[in-house]
């Protein structure tokens, strides 16, 4: 018997000087210390001998267990040593590193930002709505006839279900109204979807931010100081901004926005086509029509609304002259932009 130990505890040391991988060490541990290993079959072999050998035996049992252990973990050492040492030998501190280019936000994302804060600066929330939307806030509750040509499929994407893929962000004045009593402040940004065929100033995918406010005694002066406010902080003190008749189905009066224009100070460019001015978007004060059909009180509650493209924001501020550069996902354009959020 103390032969067949010694030759054991030969064996594994000769084994494990042998190892060269951590996956060696493993399999010379479960050969000589596993369940399978003659060793453990030694310790099932205690009860046989007279209970007065059984300590000795356990005892050198166990020595010779730690022995084994100890070679293991010394050449566990001694093959990461080795390893370490190949490494050193093989790294060359003077080889390129992997450049790892920097992220960026998309110029959209910045200036949808600016927007949100300009707005929550003045006190408005920000609310959302779904981009798959029904005919109902999309069209009827927004007083938009059967008939409108909006809603024609041509110019606009019907899903499934009358489902369709919403056309403006107003379709959110009809969620908050429908969910919250007035008063009411808020700015809605998102994306919008029309049948139009990409080319400098359109794309089937674009972004609007509506805003809403309802209250008591709400008029189309808080439209317009809204309306100057935001022009000031977005492109500057110096920037002015005026209101146009134009008809939209759910405002009463409508109206479009105008800023100076941003390139020539109003004088006349081939940014604003000489005009001086440069078109932000659709406004006016809510219909009482769109009250009536929510069930707001008309008599008491007036509001006004509007709609700014964020793409001509960007384009604007950024100096953009096509809107498609916005949509290809150039990595030319989105590093020229890069900004924070
Ligand atoms: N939804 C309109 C459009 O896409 C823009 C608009 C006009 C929004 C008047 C408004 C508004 O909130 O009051 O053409």
């Amino acid at each position: 018997m103390q032969e067949q130990l010694e030759l054991l505890i030969q064996e594994a040391e000769q084994e494990i000087a042998q190892c060269s991988s951590p996956n060696d060490i493993l399999n010379a541990k479960a050969k000589y210390l596993g369940k399978k290993s003659l060793l453990n079959s030694l310790y099932g072999k205690m009860k046989e001998l007279d209970a007065s050998q059984r300590p000795a035996f356990g005892n050198q049992l166990n020595q010779i267990r730690k022995q084994i252990e100890a070679a293991l973990n010394k050449r566990a050492t001694a093959i990461k040593e080795i390893s370490w040492q190949k490494d050193r030998a093989e790294f060359d501190p003077t080889m390129p590193g992997i450049k790892l280019e920097r992220g960026g936000y998309h110029p959209l994302s910045i200036i949808r930002n600016q927007i949100n804060e300009v707005f929550l600066s003045m006190g408005f929330e920000i609310a959302e709505g779904d981009d798959i939307e029904d005919e109902f806030h999309n069209f009827d509750a927004l007083n938009t006839p059967a008939d409108h040509p909006s809603r024609n499929l041509a110019d606009t994407f019907y899903v499934e279900d009358g489902k369709l893929l919403r056309t403006q962000t107003s379709t959110v004045q009809i969620r908050v109204l429908e969910n919250y009593k007035p008063p009411i402040r808020i700015i809605s940004p998102g994306r919008c979807y029309r049948n139009d065929k990409p080319d400098p100033s359109h794309s089937p995918v674009f972004h609007q931010v509506e805003a809403l406010v309802v209250d008591k005694g709400i008029s189309m002066s808080d439209l317009q100081d809204t309306l100057q406010n935001f022009a000031s902080i977005m492109f500057g003190p110096q920037i002015k901004s005026r209101i146009r008749p134009h008809f939209f189905p759910f405002t009463e009066p409508s109206a479009e926005m105008d800023i100076s224009c941003v390139a020539c100070a109003g004088e006349g460019c081939r940014v604003c086509k000489q005009s001086g001015w440069l078109e932000m978007g659709g406004a006016g004060m809510v219909d009482p029509a769109v009250f009536d059909i929510l069930g707001i009180d008309s008599e008491y509650y007036t509001g006004f609304a509007f709609g700014l493209g964020i793409e001509r924001i960007a384009m604007l501020k950024y100096n953009i002259p096509d809107m498609r550069i916005l949509f290809e996902n150039d990595l030319r354009m989105l590093r020229q932009f890069q900004g924070e959020l």
